[in-house]
């Protein structure tokens, strides 16, 4: 596969899996617990730009992006380079003991990036759960409370804490408990609202509820940090209201509790702008999550708030070996620049996929609901448009079929009924082109 020659119409070659792959996947059986799952049984050899190559010299077009990482695509030649004179230089040295400019650096740009001015300092870790827990120790530190919130049909990462704060029971929480204490308020999915309100005057009236909620004796004034995804990704993309967030915010202020975004899969443009926040400007929030497509396909992750907020644990309470890896800091900067370059395409990807998508709903009946924004859109799949049953047989038919045919997209959803994609920022048109056929047939095979 030559490597920058990967534009325009892709010859793909779907003999999936092939011999090599058949092979791995028994060493994988052997050796690997069965618990790591994997959404495409072919094992990678090479991948660049929208285009993996398994080790049998298939060619696939990729719309799961890592789960929503690559964000400008596979191995972006700018990030390469970034990691490749980093690795040269140094490798890890551990920021807690001989500092390195590139972590301080990241601070920098995320301090410049960030949808407020007051979102000023921030601190690195490794993954996105890590990120996710620190914003808790964080929140609780500076409020001197305890009580977390999160919101149903979220997801905030494997870890106990993180887990107590994901909504969704299997495949995720089942078997692991006893989880840390954390409770949950409706989110904002209007396909099904949990209140029966119209859209789209709802959002306040959906918003008030988490006001009631916090009022409770129980929680009155123990409310430390309501955490939410500003479209709930693993959730099935819902995307809430104009009026949800400023509401919610206000909430938050008036108990005194932290509100945190986490836009570890919504952030680094993949919506159309660098953080998804933004979308609802009038909303205020104390600390923003970052991981996933903000580091450059590098494990990074990030927490950035106010900065009496970030200032307040004491030396040594926040960190950890790998925080803010050396060459995760450069691939994160390298990538965050491209990020930058390149948001205004977003808007052609958002408007191809809603034309597309739009029309896919109008021609089969199981597409319930097309929800998204930018460059991160899902079909949410139902037996009857009437009873709204949910469809994850479907949903899993049209995966796999995609697959057969070249097309590497994902399932999610509270239900398991919706259909996700995540091309990157910058997959050439021609090529979305083929994506959207290639979906649209599955759809023909199995709807
Ligand atoms: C919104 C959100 N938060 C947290 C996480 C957890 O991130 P990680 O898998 O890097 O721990 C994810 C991962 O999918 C996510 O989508």
């Amino acid at each position: 596969m030559s490597k920058g020659n990967l534009g325009n119409k892709v010859k793909l070659k779907t003999d999936v899996p092939g011999p090599k792959s058949i092979e791995l996947m028994k060493l994988k059986e052997q050796y690997i617990s069965k618990s790591v799952g994997v959404a495409a049984p072919i094992f990678m050899n090479e991948a660049s730009g929208s285009i993996f190559e398994d080790v049998d010299g298939n060619r696939l077009i990729d719309m799961a992006s890592g789960i929503g990482v690559n964000n400008v695509g596979n191995a972006p030649k700018e990030v390469v380079k970034a990691i490749k004179s980093q690795a040269e230089k140094f490798l890890h040295l551990c920021f807690m003991v001989t500092p390195y400019e590139g972590y301080v650096r990241l601070g920098e740009k995320m301090a410049s990036i960030m949808p407020k001015p007051y979102l000023k300092k921030s601190a690195f870790f490794n993954s996105g759960a890590e990120a996710v827990e620190n914003t808790v120790k964080f929140a609780r530190h500076y409020t001197g409370k305890t009580a977390t919130f999160s919101f149903q049909h979220s997801f905030h990462g494997r870890t106990q804490m993180t887990l107590a704060l994901t909504a969704k029971d299997a495949p995720y929480k089942t078997g692991f408990g006893p989880l840390p204490e954390s409770y949950k308020v409706e989110f904002a999915y209007c396909y099904r609202c949990p209140f029966k309100l119209d859209y789209p005057s709802c959002g306040v009236a959906c918003a008030d509820k988490i006001d009631e909620v916090f009022s409770q004796p129980q929680f009155r004034g123990k409310v430390a940090l309501l955490v939410g995804e500003p479209i709930a990704g693993e959730g099935g993309f819902i995307v809430p209201p104009k009026e949800f967030y400023p509401k919610v915010s206000k909430i938050c202020k008036k108990h005194n509790a932290l509100f945190a975004a986490d836009e570890i899969q919504t952030g680094a443009g993949r919506t159309g702008k660098m953080w998804c926040m933004e979308h609802w400007p009038e909303a205020d929030y104390d600390l923003l999550i970052s991981a996933k497509g903000a580091g450059g396909s590098m494990p990074i992750s990030g927490v950035t708030g106010r900065e009496e907020i970030m200032d307040k644990p004491q030396i040594g309470g926040i960190g950890g070996t790998f925080g803010g890896h050396p060459v995760s800091c450069a691939a994160a900067l390298a990538q965050i620049a491209v990020v930058e370059k390149n948001l205004s395409r977003v808007k052609k990807i958002s408007d191809y996929m809603t034309k597309r998508l739009g029309e896919m709903q109008n021609k089969f009946d199981p597409i319930g609901d097309v929800r998204g924004m930018g460059a991160m859109w899902a079909l949410e799949l139902v037996k009857d448009r009437g009873t709204k049953e949910p469809a994850a047989d479907i949903a899993k038919a049209v995966k796999e079929s995609a697959f057969k045919k070249g097309l590497v997209i994902l399932t999610c959803g509270t239900y398991g009924n919706v259909v996700r994609m995540h091309p990157s920022l910058l997959m050439p048109e021609e090529t979305m082109e083929q994506a959207m056929d290639i979906l649209e047939s599955s759809f023909s095979e199995n709807a």
